[in-house]
């Protein structure tokens, strides 16, 4: 297996990567036409979202048949089909196993509703209080309460998601080894990866209680329960752990110490995880659905943390700035209308050089920036619909649409800008399920720019792949306090590396001897004087030192 630290994975989201039959949805075959591509950038894994036959309430998420391809992506065969031309180039495909919850379309949950005691025991199904109240307090992360009810029971059905995926209840051994069952079949077809959808949330207790306080309270009900780390090792142990598979946890609010034991390698859970706390310093008063500039000192404050200590726990993390469910960074912590190279390339050099495996999210290898619909109908994400409907309670139309376009999950969800000359960009000849943005943003006119930004992600992965340093080395974090720059130094011992990143559209000097020239990539001009640095807007340099 390719080392974790060597690798590099690219994010598809299926339904908006590239259409091939016209019918407005992203599919398979249209995947299997772009395989150059992926040679070309140098990626080693996709990771691509769930293809699964699904009801697509959450874009896929609510999984009717975990062993089924929905037809809107096409068939078995085609999905062999790619997964045989990636295996020539080497690269390995990795898939999205929601296993939290399934949808309540799911043969599972309809023959519980059906009366099946064995399926009802499959979810997480109780009475109401005495009172008549739900069985407990807890919210839906989608909005409402988390509890709908179970049919004409009079119970009620636990589903922390939307109101269509129900959580599978992980106490039941059967219901785990049908899951166990699914990671070995897909193995079986070549899948050689997984990631999984909000994993540290699966390990609910029996007995359910009330929330007393705060949000952070309620989720420590049955966020990172210690039964976790049980469950996802006996499915370490059962299924991928005796092949060549590379796994990620999707962790909701977990924190440092569980995600080292998570991944430390004697612990046979997992590999990496993906934590977003980081995503998190625009969000004010730690509600999403507000505005606000990002806290530049916070965002260095957890990244280092997350590194140091990953670092001192043996722990291992995934890098990542985009996937499908944040807003597009470029635009988010920059400036993007003045300096779309500079603040893409810095952004993408900020983390690659960091310790961890870096995520690619399709389109943000040449700049997209996202759409900014102005009205709630263009949008599709069932989130962002729901967080409008509350938004128009107390703000004016253009206010709500203002924080639904810089907060929205469909920020990162519009169609891949191939190529700004051809009717939707090249993505499909009909209308999209979604429209892409209207800005003119394309892979095409990227890479006719002198400057440009797919090229810099070439060689940021030519990097990691060439440079010792950048994926075992440890990592120093230096001017924390810098409310500009962004700098750590990366060491094994002899040699060091040093990487700089200014965040801000003005120049900053700051007094640091740089005693080589050795610049192993950079977005800008460097000034050097004697013992002072000069960073352009948005420059970003790497040097020997
Ligand atoms: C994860 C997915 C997200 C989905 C949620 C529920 O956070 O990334 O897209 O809505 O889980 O499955
Ligand atoms: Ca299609």
């Amino acid at each position: 297996m390719k080392s974790l630290e060597k690798m590099v994975i690219y994010q598809i989201y299926p339904k908006s990567f590239q259409d091939s039959n016209d019918d407005g949805i992203g599919d398979i075959r249209g995947i299997i036409q772009h395989i150059d591509y992926f040679v070309e950038l140098g990626i080693d894994m996709i990771w691509m979202n769930p293809i699964f036959v699904s009801p697509q309430k959450d874009n896929g998420y609510d999984i009717t048949h975990y062993t089924k391809i929905d037809p809107i992506f096409g068939t078995m065969e085609d999905l062999e089909e790619l997964i045989e031309k990636l295996e020539i180039h080497d690269i390995g495909l990795m898939f999205d196993m929601v296993f939290n919850h399934s949808s309540t379309t799911h043969p599972w949950f309809q023959q519980a509703l059906a009366g099946n005691k064995k399926y009802e025991d499959f979810y997480i199904i109780r009475p109401p209080k005495d009172s008549g109240d739900l069985p407990t307090n807890w919210a839906s992360k989608f909005g409402g309460p988390a509890w709908a009810p179970f049919g004409d029971s009079g119970k009620y059905y636990l589903h922390l998601y939307d109101p269509s995926q129900a959580d599978l209840n992980w106490r039941n051994e059967n219901m785990r080894n049908e899951l166990y069952d699914i990671v070995d079949f897909w193995m079986d077809k070549g899948i050689k990866g997984f990631r999984f959808d909000v994993l540290n949330v699966i390990g609910k207790d029996e007995i359910l209680v009330d929330s007393t306080g705060s949000i952070d309270q309620e989720k420590s009900l049955y966020t990172d329960t210690p039964v976790v780390h049980d469950y996802i090792r006996e499915m370490n142990r059962k299924t991928f752990g005796h092949r060549e598979i590379t796994t990620v946890g999707e962790m909701s609010s977990t924190n440092i110490q569980n995600s080292i034991e998570y991944t430390k390698k004697e612990n046979d859970q997992l590999d990496m995880i993906f934590s977003f706390h980081h995503l998190k310093v625009d969000y004010k008063d730690g509600d999403k659905w507000t505005l606000m500039d990002f806290d530049f000192l916070k965002l260095k404050e957890i990244l280092f943390q997350w590194q140091l200590g990953m670092e001192k726990g043996n722990g291992w993390m995934a890098l990542f700035w985009n996937n499908h469910d944040q807003p597009r960074s470029n635009h988010r912590f920059g400036d993007t209308k003045n300096y779309p190279y500079e603040v893409a390339t810095m952004l993408a050099h900020c983390l690659h050089m960091m310790r961890g495996t870096p995520y690619i999210y399709q389109g943000e290898e040449f700049g997209m920036v996202g759409p900014h619909f102005k009205t709630i109908t263009d949008y599709r994400d069932v989130e962002s619909k729901n967080a409008y409907e509350r938004l128009i309670k107390d703000h004016r139309h253009e206010e709500a649409m203002a924080i639904i376009a810089a907060k929205s999950r469909d920020d990162s969800r519009t169609p891949m800008q191939w190529d700004h000359g051809e009717k939707y960009y090249g993505f499909s000849k009909e209308k999209p399920w979604i429209m892409p943005a209207d800005d003119g943003i394309s892979l095409k006119r990227d890479r006719k720019n002198k400057n440009s930004i797919f090229q810099f992600y070439k060689d940021l992965i030519a990097i990691r792949k060439s440079e010792p340093i950048i994926q075992s080395g440890k990592i120093k974090p230096i001017l924390v306090d810098h409310p500009r720059i962004f700098g750590y130094i990366r060491s094994n011992g002899e040699d060091e590396i040093i990487v700089l990143n200014n965040f801000y559209p003005e120049p900053v000097e700051i007094q640091w001897d740089l005693p080589s020239d050795e610049k192993i990539i950079g977005n800008g001009p460097l000034k050097k004087l004697t013992d002072t640095i000069c960073l352009e807007p948005y420059e970003c340099g790497s040097w020997k030192i």
